[in-house]
């Protein structure tokens, strides 16, 4: 089982830095979900991350840096719009897809010339970058296609037996991935996450959405169906009963045999989104209802992740 490492002591810290330094995966804290690392620059310990998360190789990981000259120098070409964005939104949960370094292995691009970089906004995350002194290559520490880590203990129970430390920082305070953004040449919107669209054209102007096929050529690993929970999830639906779960935002319905009500407040809602997932998939239900939230701030992450949840 991995070693437990406590974020707020000094030599935990330093022994989650020695394993990474050593080329061994240490589940790491971000504001986002937790991640999955290895350092980025040395291709076998990334390829312990695909092995342990059963990720097919063709799924790019994101790099995490501790700050933007680390990000510029891991890029082959930085541009205006990436430093208007870096010194708006990091530390934070955005990820920017750049043009890649030959530093870079081609195992952590899956082959691709771009790499997605972000400095993650979490104080155990930079003190880890600081003290490894090397980006991190961090997908999700979940196995593939399941529901996101945001508490130390969803780490384990994934994947608890497969890595060598998990390191405890709390639970997540943004619940759901970054925010992925790419250029096509035009600002093109990859993942939706925690950093909402809004915001992001408030700094660049439109920035274009892309089709499930675009999703595809783009972000090869951001498959139709993710995130997902054992149990059927059905979005929208008017099945209700005693074996039917329902995960609903503001207020409840009755007739169901478990119930999970998130916040109205969507940014607080995506905080709440994957526990409450996993508490339904835990209850051995034979389906779960999913209500819909409206597609504004973190609303469009939180739709994203539920329909690719859903099992159609
Ligand atoms: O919040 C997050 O982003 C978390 C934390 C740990 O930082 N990480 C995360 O990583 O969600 P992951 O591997 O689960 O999702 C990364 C996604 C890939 O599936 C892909 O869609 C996109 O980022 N991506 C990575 N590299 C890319 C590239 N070069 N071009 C396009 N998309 C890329
Ligand atoms: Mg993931």
């Amino acid at each position: 089982m991995a070693v437990r490492l406590d974020g707020a002591q000094r030599e935990d810290l330093a022994r989650a830095a020695a394993f990474l330094t050593a080329g061994e995966l240490v589940a790491i804290p971000t504001e986002t979900v937790y991640g999955l690392a290895a350092t980025a620059l040395d291709s076998v310990a990334v390829a312990k991350i695909f092995a342990a998360k059963e990720r097919p190789s063709f799924d790019p990981l994101i790099v995490h840096v501790a700050d933007v000259a680390a990000a510029r120098a891991l890029t082959s070409a930085w541009s205006d719009s990436a430093e208007r964005l870096a010194r708006t939104f990091w530390p934070g949960p955005l990820t920017l897809v750049l043009p890649k370094s030959n530093q870079i292995p081609d195992l952590v691009t899956s082959g691709l010339p771009s790499v997605a970089l972000r400095i993650p906004n979490h104080p155990v995350a930079l003190a880890l970058l600081e003290a490894v002194g090397q980006p991190l290559a961090a997908p999700s520490a979940n196995r593939f296609g399941r529901i996101s880590p945001t508490t130390a203990d969803h780490v384990d129970e994934q994947l608890g037996e497969r890595i060598a430390a998990t390191l405890d920082g709390g639970p997540c305070s943004v619940g759901v991935e970054s925010t992925v953004l790419g250029w096509d040449p035009d600002p093109i919107l990859l993942r939706p996450g925690g950093i909402p669209l809004e915001a992001l054209e408030a700094v660049l102007g439109p920035i274009l959405l892309p089709s499930e096929q675009t999703y595809q050529r783009h972000a090869p690993g951001r498959l139709p169906q993710h995130y997902a929970p054992r149990t059927p999830l059905l979005l929208n639906s008017n099945l209700v009963g005693p074996r039917i779960g329902l995960l609903a935002f503001q207020r409840s319905r009755p007739g169901f045999g478990q119930v999970e009500v998130l916040s109205g407040d969507l940014t607080e809602a995506a905080a709440q989104l994957f526990a409450a997932l996993r508490r339904l998939d835990a209850a051995g239900l034979d389906a779960i209802v999913a209500d819909a939230v409206p597609e504004i701030g973190l609303g469009r992450a939180i739709m994203d992740r539920l329909r690719r949840a859903s099992h159609g």
